[in-house]
């Protein structure tokens, strides 16, 4: 089979494109950005590109490609921190930007030849990235430029190296694909890849690693769970596939029900259904750093899992676990050599790395994204609506409910950030609470910043909230208030309690059921609400924030522009549960900041 090779140098986005090169038919293998070009010259591969990372070319001992593949007579392709270490590499120069960009980017195309063939003059371009590269390599022409980054593209007729500042295998760069279409179309590679070839290999993969032991199969009810059961089932029988479900007590509302009664109609029956929001309550009662918690919440599914293996006598020896980890989990915790991690998902936390390194845990999608998941999950038979479910994370409501060890008092002063950036005439304000971002590949974790009043325009808050991220490093997250008196609000301690995450119960509730009655379930990806520690002063209550997303694979998203009539009518049905002072709109995309807040 023809193949393509990734060399990657740790970018969150390094296995999407292999992901994307699949898509479109040719087989691709990742290897280590610095794998030798012997190595890939004796695998026969028909292409080689280099991967976005999070270093710098100027760091000490960063990052450098093999220089060797640029001899292999096979055409060269380099994204994001691929495209600057070329430059590097061959004799140009790559700077630290003036201004850096995440997000949306608007890119004019230069030279349409070759990899940009069928490209308009100016597309719309994903960009994440602080470095930028200055000047080119002897034998380069510029090839495309944005506003910010004028080297934005460049390219080597004579020797095939194409490389691109901006991200052309993100659903968010509309015309990437075309980009990625031409680069496999000019290393000649045949189209010999499908996802039914995946299932049939997995299923043969699945045989041959479990022998002829059971797996014990931690399941949420979710899309990813479902399809890795269903895959196992397929290979292995229904008896050799026993599910756990564990209700940690951070469920959404009718959740743990519905979830049972779902897999019970796809005959899944050999099912336990195990209550352990005590056990989760009482671990998580002192903590508010959102890896803390996330740690807790990845082991805690392995104690309840081992309980319940003894209460059922069950014999270690003769089973595996499964999982249904899909290929962002990996990455987002730092699970490739070179990549940063943005957050601990909870499959992932060290107790289940250790099980994993010892080969005792098979997770049969685990090199998939979400749309290749949902892919196997139709070719499986699998209802339409079990498929196409709204992604939930395995740690639940808990990454939703924003915790605070710190009150009003002891908070830090932003004033002086505030006035610099009103003093760029932005009527905002900086909160002092944090939440999760990626920027340039790396994890970030800052405040949010609050745009009030002004037009109801969400493309005119959507360019504020850029241009606030990428100018200002202590904010990553830009919102709109919906409801109540920002100036009135302020930071409450405030931990993981039952009642905190009844009233977020409450509000994801009525917005859910928005969701469906608008029809809306569709146009947006994922709809996470999330409970914030402030409130109005000398209350009890908190705010809530709105983030629905638009996405395909979490790798990327943008917010989503929701019609503000309708706006109106959800925040007045928030504004009636009681413990909400205020509800504010998330308005930014994935870069800068993650789905979740933590
Ligand atoms: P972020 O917040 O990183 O999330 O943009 C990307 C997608 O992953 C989901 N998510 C998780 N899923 N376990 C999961 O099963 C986790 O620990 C976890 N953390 C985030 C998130 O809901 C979004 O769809």
């Amino acid at each position: 089979m023809d193949k393509i090779a990734v060399l990657d140098f740790g970018g969150q986005y390094a296995h999407l494109i292999a992901n994307r090169v699949r898509r479109l038919g040719v087989y691709s293998d990742i290897f280590d950005g610095e794998v030798s070009a012997s190595e890939l010259k004796d695998g026969g591969y028909k292409g080689v590109i280099l991967s976005g990372g999070p270093q710098s070319v100027h760091e000490k001992d960063s990052l450098q490609a093999d220089s060797g593949i640029f001899e292999l007579g096979v055409p060269v392709l380099g994204i994001c921190y691929g495209h600057q270490v070329i430059s590097h590499m061959l004799g140009g120069r790559v700077d630290r930007g003036e201004v850096r960009e995440y997000g949306l980017a608007t890119v004019s195309i230069l030279n349409k030849g070759e990899v940009f063939e069928g490209l308009e003059n100016e597309e719309q371009a994903w960009m994440s990235h602080f470095d930028q590269v200055v000047e080119v390599p002897s034998g380069f022409e510029v090839s495309a430029s944005t506003s910010d980054c004028p080297i934005a593209g460049m390219w080597d007729a004579e020797r095939r190296i194409f490389s691109v500042q901006f991200h052309p295998e993100v659903t968010h760069t509309p015309n990437g694909m075309k980009v990625l279409g031409n680069f496999v179309g000019i290393c000649g590679a045949k189209k010999e890849w499908s996802i039914e070839k995946f299932i049939e290999q997995e299923v043969a993969t699945i045989k041959d690693k479990v022998g002829d032991k059971k797996v014990f199969m931690l399941v949420s009810g979710g899309v990813d769970s479902t399809v890795a059961f269903t895959l196992l089932e397929k290979a292995l029988g229904n008896d050799r596939v026993f599910g756990l479900f564990v209700d940690i007590g951070f469920m959404r509302e009718g959740e743990v029900e519905q979830v049972t009664e779902a897999l019970k109609g796809l005959g899944i029956t050999n099912l336990r259904v195990e209550d352990a929001a005590a056990e989760y309550f009482e671990a998580l009662k002192e903590v508010y750093e959102p890896e803390q918690k996330r740690g807790i919440i990845g082991k805690l599914f392995l104690d309840v899992q081992k309980r319940v293996f003894e209460e059922m006598s069950l014999d270690p020896a003769e089973w595996i676990l499964g999982q249904g980890t899909i290929y962002p989990d990996t990455i987002e915790t730092g699970g490739t050599k070179h990549a940063d991690t943005i957050k601990t998902h909870h499959n992932r936390v060290p107790e289940i790395q250790a099980l994993i390194d010892a080969g005792q845990v098979i997770e049969p999608i685990a090199q998939l994204y979400k749309d290749e998941v949902r892919g196997v999950g139709e070719k499986l038979g699998l209802p339409h609506d079990m498929v196409w479910r709204h992604p939930f994370p395995g740690p639940g409501l808990a990454v939703r409910c924003l915790c605070s060890e710190e009150e009003v008092g002891d908070v830090e002063d932003l004033s002086e950030l505030n006035s610099k950036i009103s003093s760029e005439g932005y009527d905002a304000i900086v909160l002092p609470v944090k939440s999760v971002g990626v920027q340039g590949d790396v994890r970030s974790y800052q405040h949010p910043v609050v745009l009030s009043g002004g037009e109801k325009n969400f493309e005119k808050l959507e360019a504020a909230s850029i241009a606030l991220t990428n100018s200002f490093a202590e904010v990553n997250r830009g919102l709109y208030l919906l409801s109540g008196d920002v100036e009135d609000l302020e930071l409450k301690k405030v931990y993981l309690t039952r009642e905190r995450i009844a009233v977020l119960q409450k509000a994801d509730k009525i917005v859910m059921d928005f969701l469906y009655e608008k029809g809306l379930e569709k146009a947006i990806w994922q709809f996470p609400t999330v409970l914030v520690p402030l409130g109005s002063a000398g209350g009890s209550g908190e705010s809530i924030v709105l983030r629905p997303v638009e996405s395909e694979e979490a790798m990327t998203a943008n917010f989503y522009k929701m019609d503000f009539e309708l706006l109106e009518e959800l925040v007045g049905r928030l504004e009636k549960v009681e413990g909400v002072d205020a509800v504010f709109y998330d308005i930014t995309n994935k870069p800068p900041a993650t789905i979740e807040w933590e």
